[in-house]
C-alpha cells in the first residue's frame, strides 16, 4: 500500500533525533489518531540551518516528517512556512488518501515551530 519512496523514508528516516539547544521546539498531536510529532529547529539569519524530528506516529507520519524536514532544511522561514502537506505527500510519490492526515502533523509542527520562534523574537505570529 505504500510506494517505494514512502517505504524508504519510513525505513531510513532522515533528520531523526533532537537538537538540545534548538531555537524552536514544538510537539503537535493529530486529532484523527492521537499520534504526535515533535520538531526542533535551529535558525540563523532567518534560515533553517538544522531540523530534527521525533514522532510517535505511523509509517506515513515517519515518512512525511522525514521528507518535510528534508524539504525545509536550508530554506528561509517564509519558504518553510509555505510548505503544505500536499507538497510533502507529492514529494513522497503520494500517500494513500486515508493516510493524508498523517502528513498534516509535520506541516503543523513546522508552522508552530516557526511561530514559536517569531514570538520569541517579539514578532507577530503568522496566520494562513
Ligand atoms: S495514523 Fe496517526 S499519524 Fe498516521
Amino acid at each position: 500500500m505504500y510506494n517505494d519512496i514512502v517505504m524508504d523514508h519510513f525505513q531510513h528516516p532522515r533528520n531523526v533525533g533532537e537538537i538540545p539547544d534548538a531555537d524552536a521546539v514544538v510537539e503537535v498531536g493529530s486529532p484523527e489518531c492521537g499520534d504526535t510529532t515533535k520538531i526542533y529547529l535551529t535558525i540563523r539569519d532567518n534560515r533553517i540551518v538544522d531540523v530534527k524530528f521525533q514522532t510517535l506516529g505511523c509509517a506515513a507520519a515517519i515518512a512525511s516528517s522525514s521528507m518535510a524536514t528534508e524539504m525545509i532544511k536550508g530554506k528561509t522561514l517564509e519558504e518553510a512556512w509555505k510548505l503544505t502537506n500536499r507538497q510533502v505527500s507529492d514529494a513522497l510519490g503520494g500517500l494513500p488518501e486515508k493516510k493524508l492526515h498523517c502528513s498534516v502533523l509535520a506541516e503543523g509542527a513546522i508552522r508552530e515551530a516557526i511561530n514559536q520562534y517569531r514570538k520569541k523574537k517579539g514578532l507577530l505570529p503568522w496566520t494562513e
